[in-house]
């Protein structure tokens, strides 16, 4: 038999995690999910998949989990990811972001799993100085969420040089957005911030209408642009990444298209998917929104082979609509 990686996946009931579970389990790897439930939807994830309600706190539980699952490798997701809400409780985005991290490392110490992708964030450039943005840019974070996540490739970098068995690829995500294909999962925030799912939100008459945060960025039509990966893309690095890493390995990538939308743009192209009018209101600027951001991510093409497929946002939005037209209220509670 084809001797494939045993996968961990922290926060696998999640947005992201859970098409990562589901892909991973589609191609024959053997997948077990961590998730504390504390955001994650347990309907997110297969039945037939091993899964441990465990807080990344317990330290000593994850141990186990790891030794007893035989696991090879850990992705892990499990994390808070709301900007705003990240200002108003940093000590709780840190406890779980960076405190959560490093005790999951710990555990992966003491039960000698050596591998490990690591879900980064574009939010740890900060306001860029230029754009496209490349890895070795300067990263200045300028919110709790963006610190948490710089403060764990920090560690990484750290226990990297230590254990030279220990190999490890963070990934930078730029706006992830988008539904497996089968719309059998998709994104389900409580509450939900995003602006793709907004926009749906208020196509479907859940909200009354979208809030455009601001009109008056220097940008061709005034309102912020950012680079939008479709998640069955995103996952296909991760896996990329982990059939790729080596021990000693520190690797960095940014996971984006490489082409900015503005919210207009977004607009637009969802009215054309969705064939109606999305009800609009122009509101003020969101606080601590750069202008622009978007990816070089020619590193992660070259040196991992990945081809982003969906480079058409009608794709993503394609994808997420089927999600919500079948769910309008999301998972089961
Ligand atoms: N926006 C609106 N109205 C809304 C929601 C968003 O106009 O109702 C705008 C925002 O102002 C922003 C753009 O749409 O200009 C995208 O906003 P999102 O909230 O969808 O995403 P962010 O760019 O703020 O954040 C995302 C991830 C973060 C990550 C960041 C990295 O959610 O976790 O990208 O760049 F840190």
């Amino acid at each position: 038999m084809e001797n494939k990686l045993r996968v961990l996946v922290t926060g696998g009931a999640g947005y992201i995690g859970s098409h990562a579970v589901k892909t991973l389990h589609e191609k024959g790897y053997y997948v077990a999910v961590l998730d504390n439930l504390c955001r994650g939807h347990r309907k997110a994830v297969p039945e037939d998949v091993p899964f441990f309600q465990t807080d990344l706190q317990e330290t000593d539980r994850i141990e186990e989990i790891l030794r007893e699952n035989k696991i090879d490798v850990v992705m892990h997701f499990a994390a808070f990811m709301a900007v705003g809400e990240s200002v108003q409780c940093p000590i709780e985005y840190y406890r779980n972001n960076t405190g959560g991290a490093l005790s999951l490392l710990y555990a992966m110490k003491k039960a000698g799993v050596c591998r490990f992708i690591f879900s980064s964030t574009a939010a740890t450039y900060g306001e860029p100085e230029t754009t496209p943005i490349y890895e070795d840019q300067r990263q200045l974070p300028v919110n709790p969420y963006g610190w948490s996540k710089w403060m764990v490739e920090r560690i990484l970098k750290d226990y990297g040089k230590a254990n030279p068995e220990f190999g490890f690829t963070a990934l930078r995500y730029f706006n992830v957005g988008g539904s497996a294909e089968d719309g059998s999962i998709g994104e389900d925030h409580r509450p939900e911030t995003h602006l793709l799912p907004k926009i749906i939100y208020a196509a479907l008459g859940k909200d009354e209408k979208l809030t455009v945060f601001g009109t008056d960025y220097p940008t061709p039509d005034g309102t912020c642009i950012r680079d939008y990966v479709h998640v069955e893309d995103l996952i296909a690095a991760h896996i990329l990444a982990m059939e790729a890493i080596k021990p000693g390995d520190q690797k960095f990538y940014n996971l984006g298209i490489g082409h900015g939308y503005s919210v207009k743009e977004m607009l637009d192209a969802a009215e054309k998917v969705l064939e109606r009018k999305i009800p609009v209101v122009y509101g003020e600027r969101r606080p601590g929104d750069p202008a622009r951001l978007y990816a070089n991510s020619d590193k992660a093409q070259k040196e991992l082979g990945w081809k982003p497929l969906h480079t058409d946002v009608a794709d993503m939005i394609e994808s997420a609509w089927k999600w919500y037209k079948n769910h309008p209220n999301g998972y089961p509670d």
